[in-house]
């Protein structure tokens, strides 16, 4: 594997699915045995060690699904198992409404130094229209509580474009979420996403000139507020970027634990192969057999496109190098395309990274890319 891997572990239960959203995540029910799943993640974990042989990770990322619905000794039980740098960045993603159960004290001293909060938004009406069980005091509570816990890295995810929701009320919603001051923000504009409840029943969203104002609005905010953009929708103050996500974005090694998780792995760096893995989404699939594993190399006609995917979606780009060294591929094989697009004027000539223009049409370039 490449250094600095990351690994990312699956837990697959909500109390009750959000319409918007399409994760692998299920509702949870009465005969679902948390510590069986800790058991399976173990038995998965033993099986890709022994295939991958990983020395350390960098970070870990402890995702849903709604992981908090697991407690600090089963959470233990998984952090245990993984060979860490003695600095590594482990994130457990918490929402609001489930971390009533466990202290967030007890999460802390089980190893996890990074929480992300699932705030959404701090309006109670825009929390009922997106299917949340919490209120904005909840959210409040919690990230109060985090805080007194000990937690010194905390993310806020909050949604714009949300049903109904006019600039001045985004505004506000982001507002709130900065008044809590934490050290990073994700911010999302609400997608409607394939087979979820919201495709099925779309409900009134604002309209495209709003969504223009909302966007141009937060991120001007964001940027007074003292955090930095430094992908999409991610933004950090005081350089504390999420070094999980950068390793993805990078195309970085990762393992991916847990059902329906996936990885990225390079096998051989000379020969450069790598491998994408995937494990069974349905978590009663997942647990009946842990350690089945399926492999599936990623040629070099797609690591182009897999490599931009991820890289331009960050505001810095990538280095050529690590272009090369994430790929196994020339960079000035693929020059001649390149320089098209920054005839352009959507990248820079010269590496890996998007001009303003390219970042704002972010989607249009990638599709130049898959069709070249
Ligand atoms: C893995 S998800 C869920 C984390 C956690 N279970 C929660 O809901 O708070 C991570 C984040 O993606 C964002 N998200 C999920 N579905 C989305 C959608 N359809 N459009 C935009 N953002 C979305 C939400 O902000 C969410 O907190
Ligand atoms: S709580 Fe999070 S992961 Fe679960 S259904 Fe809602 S958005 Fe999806």
């Amino acid at each position: 594997m490449l250094e600095a891997a990351g690994i990312y572990v699956h837990f697959p239960w909500c109390v009750r699915k959000c319409p918007y959203c399409d994760f692998n995540s299920h509702p949870t029910r009465t005969d679902v045995s948390f510590d069986a799943y800790v058991d399976a993640l173990i038995e998965d974990w033993q099986a890709q060690a022994s295939r991958f042989a990983p020395a350390s990770f960098a970070t870990v990322f402890l995702g849903g699904g709604t992981p908090s619905l697991f407690n600090p000794e089963q959470m233990q039980r998984v952090l245990d198992m993984l060979p860490l740098e003695a600095d590594a960045e482990v994130t457990m993603e918490a929402n609001p409404g489930t971390t009533e159960h466990a202290s967030f004290a007890d999460y802390h001293t089980a190893g996890i130094n990074r929480l992300s909060l699932g705030a959404q938004s701090f309006d109670d009406a825009s929390l009922e229209a997106l299917g949340r069980i919490h209120s904005a005091s909840e959210t409040r509570r919690a990230y109060t509580e985090a805080r007194r816990d000990g937690f010194d890295n905390i993310n806020l995810d909050v949604m714009w474009g949300l049903p109904g929701q006019d600039p001045g009320a985004a505004m506000a919603d982001l507002r709130a979420a900065i008044e809590l001051e934490p050290e990073h923000l994700s911010w999302y504009q609400l997608t409607i996403e394939p087979k979820t409840e919201f495709a099925r029943r779309t409900p009134i969203l604002p309209v495209e000139e709003d969504l223009y104002a909302m966007e141009q609005a937060g991120l001007e905010a964001l940027s007074v507020a003292g955090y930095e953009r430094y992908e999409i929708s991610a933004h950090a103050r005081d350089g504390r970027r999420c070094r999980h996500n950068l390793n993805y974005w990078r195309f970085g090694d990762y393992l991916g634990l847990g059902a329906g998780a996936h990885g990225k792995v390079t096998l051989d760096e000379a020969a450069a192969e790598i491998v994408r893995t995937a494990n069974a989404s349905q978590p009663r699939l997942y647990q009946a057999n842990p350690e089945d594993l399926s492999e599936t190399p990623v040629p070099q006609s797609e690591r182009l496109t897999e490599f931009m995917m991820n890289a331009l979606r960050l505001v810095d780009g990538t280095k050529v190098t690590t272009f090369e060294a994430h790929t196994g591929l020339e960079w000035a094989d693929v020059q001649r395309l390149w320089q098209r697009l920054a005839a352009d004027g959507l990248v820079d000539a010269e590496r890996p990274v998007t001009t303003p223009l390219g970042l704002r049409y972010l989607d249009g370039l990638l599709s130049r890319l898959l069709d070249a």
